[in-house]
């Protein structure tokens, strides 16, 4: 069996940071979001895995992945020229899967507990396709079955009125006949090869779906806001694990760690509290400051007479003197928030297209 992870598409909805990063390079709990879904394919006994990336970013994840080494995998770059849909990145993978049946990831999904009992009811049902469901509150989000007597009869990409509670996750394994769906469907109204239109000719044309249903945790990351809750539930599954805090860095006398807390290799704590769960990344200084839960601050960040909650920061920010809790927030890499001194006081920004920021 292979693997076919996306790396591609546009990353609209992460504006700006995607202006000038590949979003599934996003650190959650400072480990790039594609390797979560690296680690699940190769736990599941696949070795062989394509990545799907655009012309754009493709170089910067060549570096960061590399030939697949530490995961004992062997990663195949397949380039996709404009991100015309799922269905249009499994058509120009076929020379990389051959007649094989592969695991189809989207790389920015986040799932728990690891996908190899999928694998094993996908090969135990012998079905052409299997799903993984997800009972979500926001349906229309989604691709969307709708179920009978226990059979997914048919499934709609994103539909005004869904037809069940259910979301198709982006987990999915295939055999070869996923080919034959994905030549034979048209483009969508948005211009698409829809994933969810392969899977109607599928059921339409008499090849057995069969899924399974997630009862843990899943999260598909399109919007800063789940990245967020990604991280905290990451970090929370660190939380759980039986070690404790884990120093590798150096946290002086006047500072105070509670709660699971992990500095990473070169980390410097200076009079300051860090309540975990959170991770402060290799080479950064926390300088009488507050870190709160379910913050992940990247590498070689600096944080001086500041507090931040909630948070991802990523690597080389800068944050001094800044005298209100900085929460919910994401910031993109070597970001400058700092209080200037002169009179009157006013607030000065050069920010990026697309940024957001709330005041309060
Ligand atoms: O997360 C599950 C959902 O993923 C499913 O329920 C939907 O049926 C499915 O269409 C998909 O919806 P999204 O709107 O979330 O897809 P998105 O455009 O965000 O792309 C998902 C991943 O695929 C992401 O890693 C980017 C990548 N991608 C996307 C497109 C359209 C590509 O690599 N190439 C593409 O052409």
């Amino acid at each position: 069996m292979k693997a076919l992870i996306t790396a591609g598409g546009r990353g609209t909805r992460l504006r700006p940071i995607t202006h000038t990063s590949n979003k599934h390079l996003i650190p959650i709990a400072n480990k790039p979001m594609i390797h979560y879904a690296i680690e699940a394919v190769v736990a599941a006994g696949i070795q062989e895995i394509g990545i799907v990336v655009n012309p754009e970013t493709e170089a910067e994840l060549r570096e960061a992945l590399g030939g697949g080494a530490p995961w004992g995998a062997k990663i195949t770059y397949i380039s996709q020229e404009t991100p015309a849909g799922l269905a249009h990145v499994i058509k120009i993978s076929e020379d990389f899967i051959k007649k094989e049946p592969f695991v189809f990831y989207l790389g920015d999904n986040v799932i728990v507990g690891g996908i190899g009992h999928f694998v094993k009811t996908f090969v135990a049902d012998k079905a052409h396709c299997h799903l993984v469901l997800s009972k979500v509150k926001d349906p229309q989000r989604f691709g969307v079955p709708e179920l009978r007597n226990g059979r997914i009869i048919g499934i709609e990409e994103k539909p005004k009125r869904p037809k069940s509670p259910y979301a198709v996750t982006g987990i999915y394994i295939y055999d070869h006949h996923i080919f034959e769906a994905v030549n034979k469907i048209g483009p969508s109204k948005r211009g698409e090869l829809e994933i969810s239109d392969a899977h109607q000719y599928l059921i339409e044309n008499g090849f057995g779906i069969s899924y399974s249903e997630i009862t843990g945790w899943w999260k598909d990351t399109g919007q800063p806001e789940d990245l967020l809750e990604a991280n905290r539930f990451v970090l929370d599954q660190i939380a759980e694990s039986p070690d404790g805090i884990s120093i590798d860095g150096e946290v002086d006398a006047k500072s105070e760690l509670r709660g699971k807390v992990i500095i990473e290799k070169g980390a410097k704590v200076v009079q300051s509290q860090v309540r975990g769960p959170a991770i402060i990344g290799a080479g950064t200084r926390i300088e009488n400051s507050y870190i709160g839960p379910y913050t992940s601050i990247y590498h070689d960040c600096e944080i001086k007479n500041s507090e931040l909650e909630y948070s991802i920061v990523l690597e080389r920010c800068r944050i001094t003197d800044i005298d209100v809790r900085i929460e919910k927030s994401l910031l993109g890499r070597e970001v400058e928030l700092f209080r200037g001194m002169a009179r009157p006081r006013t607030q000065k920004f050069v920010i990026g297209d697309q940024s957001r920021i709330e005041l309060s």
